[in-house]
Parts: structure tokens; C-alpha cells; sequence
């Protein structure tokens, strides 16, 4: 008996003394030593039947007791690595409630809503109103109230697409004048910006969809000159350089007379390069004096109003003022295009 209880003694001083080193970490390696099948323990347990026959009862409480003891030290041992191990979590993860957030990146608006916000203020600062297109409008409103009557021949020069029940997909922002000039009284100074539509095959220049800007300006006393300077005025707000302007002559069924629009190239600033074909010119936009007829359906008297009105594209501006060589790329979706124009 008395060496039993020496033997257990030790057991435990050994189990204290194991556990003060800092060898303590793997519980499941003492676990092994202190309970398993060749530890000391064991050792006694097999031996009690070779102690005197009384005895073997104390014997076996004895040992039962120091099982628990083992058991119980390496729990709390157990549990005080735990603990540590929270607390180094928690210390490690601290949120820092003071620490500035970490911004998502962000997009970006697209280079032609940027530019047709642009345009907008310029337009608006020089008190134009603005409105905005219907997308699928019918033919009084895009041909026949703007002096195009069915079977026109100048109705080839949009290529149209129709909706099954005879609307159509507006070609061009010109679908508004009526409707402007129809239901206010001069003075009248609006420009619509909007997408249109042509039913042709894209090309590096070419989009089936895209964006124009149509103004029109009525009032008495209004000339081709204040036409010239409205233009030239937005020009070079738009580009953020002097610009010339050149007037030549072309036809547009709502407009007389009618023409197109040249800037100085924007590039070369007029002195001949590759994008204005070493003219020196960009044609850009279609404008004139609107039509006697085009304000007369509008219930405008052509003897004391007089107005001009243009359209252009957008599209094409956006890619001469960021050199881009492809209109498609706008439509392509592609986030790479996008992010260049942040
Ligand atoms: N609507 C024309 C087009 O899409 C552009 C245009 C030309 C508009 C002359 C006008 C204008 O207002 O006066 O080709």
C-alpha cells in the first residue's frame, strides 16, 4: 500500500511538474503518458492483484482518485489553453471601430452620358430648355410634320426601323420639333438629346444605335448668323478651344436654306491631318433656317417668327475629342473602354 501511494504521489508531482514546463500544449501527449494503456498508472492498475487481498479495495480507490486527479488537472489545463487562445484571437481580429473603411471601387459614368451631361449644361447656360426624345415615335412626328411627306424621296436618307404596327424607332432627334414648336410661344430655345436608330450595317463608323442633338431656336428677328454663333459657341465648350466654323450648302427637307456644318479639325486644328483627310475640315452637323412649312403645321407664323434648328451625333464628337477610332466600342460592353474615362 505504502508503495502504491508513494507511486501516485509521484505520478501527480511528475503530472505538476510537466505541466509548469512549457512542453504543456499537446494535452492528448499527456493524456497518453498520465492515462493511457503504459502509463505508470496502468502499471499499478495490473499490479493490485498482487497486493495482499484487503488491501486491493484502498488500493483501488486510491488509484480511482488519481485517475480523477489526472483527469481533472488536464481539463483545466485544457481550458486554459483554450482561453489563451480565445483572448489571442480576439486581440488578433479587434475590430477597430475608428479605423476609416475601406471604399468599393466604383464605376464610372459612361464617356457618352458624361459628355451628353456636358453638352446639356452648355446648351442650358445658354438658355436652352431640354427635352427628351420618345424612342418609338410614329411617321407624322419624325417625317410629316417636319416637311417630309410620305413617299418622299429624302425619306431614303433614314434608314428606318418600323415596329409591326407602323411605329417608328426615331431616326433622329428632328421626331421632337413639331411637338416643341406646336406647344409653346416664341421665344423658343430647346435642344433635345436623345438615342436614335437606323436600320444599317455598323461599321467602324457606323452604329445602328446612337446619339444625337437637335436644337431649335425661334423667335422674331432670328438670323443664319445667330445660327453660326450658337454653334461655334457650344463647339468650343465642348472642346475647350477656338474653332472655326464653315457653312456649307446641303439638303434637309425642314430646313432652307440647309447645310452642313465644318470645324477647323479638332486634331490638326486646321492644318491637315489624317482624320480631316488633310482638308483642314470636320463635317459635323446639319442645320439651317427651319422650313415655312415646318413652322407653319406648328401653328407658327412664318412671316413674323424666323428659327434654325440642327442635329448632329453625338458619338462622333466624343471620339475626336478622345481620339477614338471605333464607335462600336461604345456599345461593346467592354469595362476596360469605360474605365478610361473616369
Ligand atoms: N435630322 C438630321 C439627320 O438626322 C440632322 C439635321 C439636319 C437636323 C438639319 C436639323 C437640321 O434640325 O436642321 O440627319
Amino acid at each position: 500500500m505504502i508503495k502504491f501511494e508513494e507511486k501516485t504521489k509521484q505520478i501527480l508531482q511528475e503530472l505538476d511538474a510537466d505541466i509548469k514546463s512549457d512542453n504543456i500544449y499537446n494535452i492528448e501527449n499527456l493524456r497518453i503518458k498520465y492515462l493511457g494503456r503504459k502509463s505508470e498508472l496502468s502499471k499499478l492498475l495490473k499490479d493490485i492483484k498482487n497486493a495482499p487481498k484487503e488491501k486491493r479495495k484502498n488500493i483501488g480507490l486510491l488509484l480511482n482518485r488519481t485517475k480523477n486527479a489526472i483527469q481533472t488537472k488536464l481539463e483545466k489545463i485544457k481550458e486554459e489553453i483554450e482561453k489563451e487562445e480565445l483572448d489571442k484571437s480576439i486581440k488578433k481580429d479587434k475590430i477597430d471601430i475608428t479605423e476609416p473603411g475601406i471604399r468599393p471601387t466604383k464605376g464610372n459614368l459612361h464617356p457618352i452620358t458624361k459628355l451628353l451631361y456636358k453638352s446639356i449644361d452648355i446648351f442650358t447656360n445658354m438658355g436652352f430648355e431640354v427635352y427628351e426624345p420618345y424612342q418609338i415615335d410614329d411617321d407624322y412626328n419624325n417625317f410629316e410634320s417636319i416637311n417630309i411627306p410620305k413617299e418622299h424621296p429624302a425619306r431614303d436618307a433614314w434608314d428606318t426601323f418600323w415596329t409591326e404596327d407602323g411605329q417608328i424607332l426615331i431616326t433622329h432627334t428632328s421626331s421632337m420639333q413639331n411637338r416643341i414648336l406646336s406647344s409653346k410661344t416664341p421665344p423658343i430655345r430647346a435642344v433635345v438629346p436623345g438615342r436614335c436608330f437606323r436600320n444599317e450595317a455598323t461599321d467602324a463608323r457606323h452604329e445602328h444605335t446612337f446619339h444625337q442633338i437637335e436644337g431649335v431656336y425661334v423667335d422674331k428677328q432670328i438670323t443664319f448668323t445667330d445660327m453660326l454663333g450658337t454653334l461655334q459657341t457650344y463647339f468650343e465648350a465642348f472642346f475647350e478651344k477656338e474653332i472655326k466654323v464653315k457653312f456649307m450648302p446641303d439638303y434637309f427637307p425642314f430646313v432652307e436654306p440647309g447645310g452642313q456644318i465644318a470645324l477647323s479639325c479638332v486634331l490638326c486644328n486646321g492644318k491637315g491631318c489624317k482624320v480631316c483627310k488633310n482638308s483642314g475640315w470636320l463635317e459635323i452637323l446639319g442645320c439651317g433656317m427651319i422650313h415655312p412649312n415646318v413652322l407653319k403645321e406648328a401653328g407658327i407664323d412664318p412671316n413674323i417668327y424666323t428659327g434654325f434648328a440642327w442635329g448632329f451625333g453625338l458619338e462622333r464628337l466624343i471620339m475626336l475629342k478622345n481620339g477614338i477610332d471605333d464607335i462600336r466600342l461604345f456599345h461593346s460592353g467592354d469595362i476596360r473602354f469605360i474605365k478610361q474615362f473616369k
